[in-house]
């Protein structure tokens, strides 16, 4: 799909869409053809008494020498414009998709930046993973081609629009890592995806088995060391800041398939766990976000990309390993492997980088999706500035969130009978908080959030700017953290 930017003009072909703002007022569009055609406009919007001209609502009126016009609805939220334009662009997307029209001009009458948003919206809802269909008929294929969006200044429009562009780009690319299976995206492949972002302008370094061996990390190598796939660490650094200037860091849980190991998991629904690899890709679209929009700050983003797999090498329940803190874990469920693999990250992320702060994602716990449902991330942190911060930005995405407790009482709940700590609570209250704590006794006191997006990061249903599938939660939150309050 294209998206151009012109100033308005009655197209020759395709579909008109013309803006009705609050009140039922016409656009200016709206008005001249409302008056060219002999009221048309205001006559059937008379005659459909459900139609209200809410944001995003539209109304097909009738074909006229172009095609066929529409009315659409446009009263954009003043406390939320962003989400308020990305979902007009969504819906126009949608509208446009089930009417079957290839070609479209939209006079939304709003300014270039707005006209851009909107433009992002439609892009995001025009996501599309189609490359394992063999034998999809022409008719079940999304069908937009063209759409035009009427500005006063097409070149500045266009202009604003190819930095949104970078947005879906990086959306796209983190959506499409975590739609793959997991045949095809395993440590070692999904390392191989990142190093070639090296063109984008990130430094990328991967460490294998051997080097994390050295390191002492045996809490992620314990997770891997059941599959066949060799585990990888990757470390992405952007430096677009002030030199010396502490970096941000952003750690992403990479479990590329977790079956849950010897505590294996239901056959039901174990498929959907080749999205357990969700937190990192969304690190990974994020920091080529960062290099290609050349953010004027340093960033880290560090990976931790394992299987989970129950083999006859694989950690047994009640093993005990010791991670890269010198800390000794008492593995009490294999299925409980996210944290452990970011146990590692975290802390060689914080002893290497010193960074600024450390913000990790990662599809943790299922019982988050019990406590909170798929409308909202879980949020955990050390620091109450640093959680504003995010319930701030979390505000003007529309990636939502919610803060849960840490603390004493919680903490304790995961000392181990024979080591520092055990990775599951003593019985299933609080599973959430139980792995939160756990990560938090990883990150030597820096300060920190975690996101445990298991719950946000893959939609059943699809909303108004994605489709059903990987949301790529995150991407925009976090830019938008950067971006906010730190360039
Ligand atoms: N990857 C899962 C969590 C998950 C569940 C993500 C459903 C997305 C959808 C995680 O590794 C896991 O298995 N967690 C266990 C923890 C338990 C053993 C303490 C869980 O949630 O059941
Ligand atoms: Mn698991
Ligand atoms: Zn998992």
């Amino acid at each position: 799909m294209k998206i151009n930017f012109a100033n308005f003009s009655l197209p020759k072909n395709g579909a008109l869409i013309v803006a009705v703002q609050k009140g039922k007022k016409l656009g200016k569009a709206a008005a001249d053809l409302d008056k060219k055609h002999g009221g048309i406009i205001a006559t059937a919007i008379k005659n459909n008494p459900s139609f209200e001209a809410k944001h995003g609502q539209t109304l097909l009126i009738t074909n006229l020498e172009f095609g066929r016009l529409l009315l659409c609805g446009v009263d954009v939220d003043a406390k939320n414009p962003e989400k308020s334009l990305l979902s007009l662009g969504g819906k126009l997307y949608s509208l446009l998709n089930s009417h079957k029209i290839k070609t479209a001009t939209f006079a939304p009458e709003l300014s270039d930046a707005d006209c851009a948003k909107i433009a992002l919206g439609a892009t995001l809802k025009s996501y599309y993973f189609g490359k394992y269909f063999t034998k999809k008929k022409a008719d079940e294929l999304p069908c937009v081609e063209n759409i035009t969006i009427s500005v006063s200044s097409p070149a500045k429009a266009q202009g604003l629009f190819k930095a949104e562009q970078l947005i879906a780009d990086a959306i796209s690319f983190t959506k499409n890592l975590v739609t793959e299976p997991a045949n095809v995206i395993y440590p070692e492949s999904y390392a191989a995806e990142i190093k070639k972002l090296s063109k984008s302008g990130l430094k990328v370094e991967v460490l294998g088995e051997a080097a994390m061996k050295k390191l002492g990390m045996g809490s992620i190598l314990s997770v891997g060391q059941g599959s066949a796939r060799e585990s990888q660490m990757v470390i992405m650094t952007y430096n677009g800041g002030k030199k010396g200037e502490k970096p941000l860091a952003f750690v992403g849980k990479g479990v590329t398939f977790d079956t849950g190991g010897i505590s294996i998991k239901p056959a039901s629904g174990m498929d959907e766990m080749k999205f357990d690899m969700a937190g990192s890709a969304t690190v990974v679209g994020l920091m080529k976000l960062l290099a290609e929009r050349k953010a004027k700050v340093n960033a880290v983003g560090v990976v931790g990309l394992v299987e989970n797999m129950p083999s006859d090498r694989a950690t047994r329940p009640g093993d005990v390993v010791k991670s890269m803190s010198g800390q000794t874990i008492e593995v009490l469920n294999t299925d409980a492997e996210g944290r452990l693999v970011l146990a590692d990250c975290l802390w060689y992320t914080q002893s290497r980088f010193k960074p600024k702060f450390i913000v990790n994602l990662a599809t943790l716990t299922g019982a988050i999706i019990v406590a909170l449902g798929s409308s909202r991330a879980g949020m955990f942190s050390n620091d109450d500035e640093l959680a504003k911060k995010l319930e701030k930005v979390a505000e003007l995405t529309d990636e939502n969130l919610w803060r849960l407790p840490l603390g004493e009482v919680y903490d304790k709940q995961i000392n181990s009978q024979i080591a520092d700590m055990q990775n599951i609570g003593t019985d299933r209250e609080a599973g959430s908080i139980m792995g939160a704590v756990f990560l938090q006794r990883h990150v030597n006191g820096t300060p920190w959030a975690h996101l445990d997006i298991a719950g946000t990061a893959w939609c059943k249903k699809g909303s108004d700017i994605h489709p059903k599938g990987a949301t790529a939660w995150g991407v925009r939150l976090l830019d938008k953290l950067v971006r906010e309050y730190y360039e």
